[in-house]
């Protein structure tokens, strides 16, 4: 196609910040290849909800639903601010677009750069990319409290793990093995304590291993993966792993890889039923919002990621290498987010 329909949720916090950054290298990355950016913003998050009551709307779904892709920003409040239920926003609307739009590949690489500083001795050359399965687990709210607030409270949150699901991801993941140079996929679980879920994924694993028979898998259990990917993380080329690891994981990873401002990810619904989505790892960050500190590199990646998931492969390309680029030049010295989104920018 040349046009894309594109849908922007900038959210609460550094959200909107990153965004902007985001959308002048995206907008200049498209141009360059004649492709039209049509751009449709949507509020929503934690200060819309402050604004209206509203998390996400049917009808805002339903448009949602028609457009090419989303580029998101992060939403939520501050932790400590009172004016809002903790979480409300992050589940009835960030988790309910991932669940509505089947986006059960959330794709989140982490590779560390040459330049940048990573808070390991010996990091070693890191480029790995966890598949975090993205619309089961721990996070489908499939539990419950009993005798709430009294002594003898009960509360569950009862992990759901669907054969359908666990395949889908797991062929995903071998898939982007096979098409990686080193063709090796771990699976991360916790199959000594987890038995059901942890041993649904191992057969999994192994099923769908003999249809990739050039891809080498190893099993870690997810403690064992946290040492690993401190004390070698050069070890790792695909990671495939439930939800709540996989969040997890990715933030120890954007951490040691030079830190959460450069973590992209991707939301991927791989049948294409309905829009992928696109959002920097991090979250709204209240404490450096509104002072133009925040690293808008995660959202650039994300636009890239999501010119990939609809084929402008080239384009992708040429993000990837102008964020190389600045990246490579930094010295530690502060520049503003849009200073950083200018250079980026710049070197399209
Ligand atoms: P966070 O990722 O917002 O912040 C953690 C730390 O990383 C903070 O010190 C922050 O300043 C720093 N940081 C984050 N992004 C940065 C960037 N681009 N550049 C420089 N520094 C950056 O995590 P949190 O504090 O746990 O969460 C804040 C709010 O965001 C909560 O309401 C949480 O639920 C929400 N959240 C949303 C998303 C999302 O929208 N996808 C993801 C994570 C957290
Ligand atoms: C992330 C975030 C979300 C998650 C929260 C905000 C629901 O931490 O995108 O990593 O847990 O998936
Ligand atoms: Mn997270």
């Amino acid at each position: 196609a040349s046009s894309i329909d594109l849908a922007v949720i900038p959210g609460d916090g550094i959200g909107p910040e990153v965004i902007a950054e985001a959308l002048k290298v995206l907008e200049k990355a498209v141009a360059a290849e004649g492709v039209e950016l049509k751009q449709t913003h949507y509020k929503l998050g934690a200060e819309h909800w402050l604004a209206t009551g509203e998390t996400l709307p049917d009808a805002v779904l339903a448009d949602l639903r028609t457009r090419d892709a989303i580029l998101f920003g992060a939403v939520g409040a501050a932790p400590g601010d009172t004016r809002i239920p903790s979480g409300i926003i992050e589940r009835e609307m960030l988790l309910k677009l991932r669940f509505s739009l089947d986006h059960y590949v959330n794709l989140r690489p982490s590779k560390l750069y040459r330049t940048v500083g990573s808070p390991l001795a010996n990091p070693g050359a890191i480029d790995f990319i966890v598949v975090r399965e993205g619309t089961e687990g721990p996070y489908v709210g499939n539990g419950g409290t009993l005798r709430a607030g009294t002594p003898h409270e009960v509360a569950t949150e009862v992990s759901l793990n669907t054969a359908h699901g666990v395949e889908r991801v797991v062929r995903d993941a071998f898939r982007r093995a096979s098409a990686r140079e080193r063709k090796h996929l771990t699976l991360v679980h916790k199959h000594n304590v987890l038995v059901f879920a942890g041993h649904l994924w191992k057969r999994t694993v192994e099923a769908v291993a003999t249809e990739f028979p050039e891809v080498t898998h190893d099993y870690l259990h997810v403690d064992a993966a946290t040492i690993f990917m401190v004390t070698d993380p050069s070890r790792f080329d695909v990671i495939v792993t439930d939800n709540l690891f996989g969040d997890i994981l990715t933030d120890l990873a954007a951490a040691v890889t030079g830190g959460i401002g450069l973590a992209a990810s991707g939301n991927i619904n791989m049948d294409r039923t309905a829009p992928s989505m696109f959002e920097p790892v991090h979250g709204s960050a209240p404490d450096i919002a509104g002072q133009g500190k925040a690293d808008p590199t995660a959202a650039i990646l994300s636009a890239a990621l999501l010119l990939d998931h609809l084929g402008y492969a080239a384009a992708a390309r040429k993000i990837e290498a102008a964020v190389v680029a600045d990246v490579e030049k930094r010295d530690g010295g502060a520049r503003s987010t849009s200073a950083v989104g200018d250079a980026i920018a710049a070197r399209l």
